[in-house]
């Protein structure tokens, strides 16, 4: 269904292109926008949102339609909603420490977060004394509503802010937004969103979902490198506090105080990755015409091919429920004692297939269970084709068999 689109993928359109199954990580980028960034540099390079000059506006005039790209995409009500940042972990990085916080306030995530939706509260919970709670997992990594709701009941009044990936890098299981954002609020509280791995992958509506923040990475959804993004409810960001504050984040300052720009001008100070936020918006743009709900059908068949193949393999574990339908994307599979790492190398070396290999930043989960070595990961997009995943399954278990 996506195969015309490798054409648009300069990796892929190479006479020996890999089969790249990383895209957890970050995937490829097509040719609009590639050739976004070098217009910049060539043709307009000049600064956004100060200059009156051609290339200040020009570049003014693509940085709002890129913004305006993105806020269409997720349903946001108003472009200002939309915050430029570097990746998901510097917009995880503003709500943490844009939010104020006291002592005791209590803040829930689950067990199998990525560590750019964990270390941040953990940071909070050293330096400010607000007390982090966890979720527990149900034995399959499955959301466990009724646990959720025990831990909200026990904390009460204190709830302040549920923050959870929609999607798991660690394992492609997704928890139930909706539900969890409805009970959240019947406590005051607030819902952030870690949507690194649910933006690309599904249709994801933020208002539909009513939730307060959600965090992206625009690297992973076929956008430049150093690019993610913030959305939040208007009201929430013009209250909140800017964690880069400097050129463009006020209105105007004196020698002794300052006034603040409207969001989302008020956190991104300095001057702006310009081609990186053009870019996004071509990246954007690219995704839009595509079919989301198909995009999360074709990854979870290319799966099911991959997970009937290897799941009887001894001594491999896949985490997460065995049914392809519940982990999107991604199979990642525990390896018992065998090396990771090198089973990763030589899949690419002899086979030109690309996985990641190790603990993906989701440490605790690991370690929690004792699983040092980590896991090899296959983490598919629309671009990629049943050629590449049994290509994938048929050397994988060839390596295994080698190495056991
Ligand atoms: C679930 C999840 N959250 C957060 C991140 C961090 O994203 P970024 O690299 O854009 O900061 C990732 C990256 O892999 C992720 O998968």
């Amino acid at each position: 269904m996506f195969t015309h689109l490798r054409e648009d993928f300069p990796t892929l359109r190479e006479e020996n292109s890999p089969s790249y199954l990383d895209n957890a990580c970050v995937t490829l980028k097509p040719d609009s926008v590639i050739e976004s960034i070098t217009d910049y540099y060539r043709m307009y390079p000049g600064c956004g949102g100060r200059s009156v000059h051609r290339y200040g506006t020009q570049v003014s005039k693509l940085v709002i339609e890129a913004r305006q790209s993105i806020a269409k995409f997720i349903n946001a009500k108003s472009v200002n909603e939309v915050v430029f940042t570097r990746n998901a972990t510097h917009s995880l990085n503003q709500i943490a420490k844009g939010l104020s916080w006291n002592k005791g306030d209590v803040i829930i995530t689950g067990d199998r977060e990525h560590n750019s939706n964990l270390v941040p509260w953990l940071q909070l919970a050293e330096e400010q004394g607000i007390e982090h709670r966890i979720v527990k997992s149900n034995p399959d990594n499955t959301f466990n509503l009724d646990n959720f709701e025990e831990l909200c009941d026990e904390v009460g009044d204190r709830l302040k802010l549920v923050s959870l990936s929609h999607i798991g890098n660690l394992d492609g299981v997704s928890v139930p937004v909706k539900k969890i954002a409805k009970i959240t609020h019947q406590y005051d509280a607030l819902m952030a969103v870690d949507g690194a791995q649910s933006t690309p992958h599904t249709r994801v509506d933020v208002q539909d979902l009513d939730i307060d923040f959600i965090a992206f990475s625009i690297h992973k959804m076929c956008g430049p490198s150093g690019m993610g993004g913030l959305w939040g409810r208007y009201d929430l960001l013009n209250s909140m506090r800017s964690i880069q504050s400097g050129g463009q984040t006020v209105e105007t300052s004196n020698y002794d105080s300052v006034k603040w720009a409207a969001p989302p001008a008020k956190f991104e100070g300095g001057l702006g990755n310009y081609a990186g936020m053009i870019a996004s918006g071509n990246a954007i743009n690219y995704l839009s015409k595509l079919d989301m709900n198909a995009v999360h059908e074709h990854e979870i068949k290319l799966n099911k091919i991959i997970t009937n193949k290897i799941k009887h393999l001894d001594p491999i574990k896949i985490i997460g429920p065995e049914d392809a339908n519940q982990r999107g994307g991604i199979c990642s599979i525990l390896m018992g004692d065998l090396p990771a790492h090198d089973i990763a190398i030589l899949l690419d070396e002899a086979a030109n297939v690309m996985v990641r290999s190790g603990q993906h930043c989701v440490h605790s989960w690991f370690n929690a269970r004792g699983h040092a070595n980590g896991s090899l990961r296959a983490s598919a997009y629309f671009y990629n084709t049943e050629e590449d995943a049994n290509l994938f399954a048929d050397t994988f278990i060839e390596a295994v068999e080698a190495f056991s």
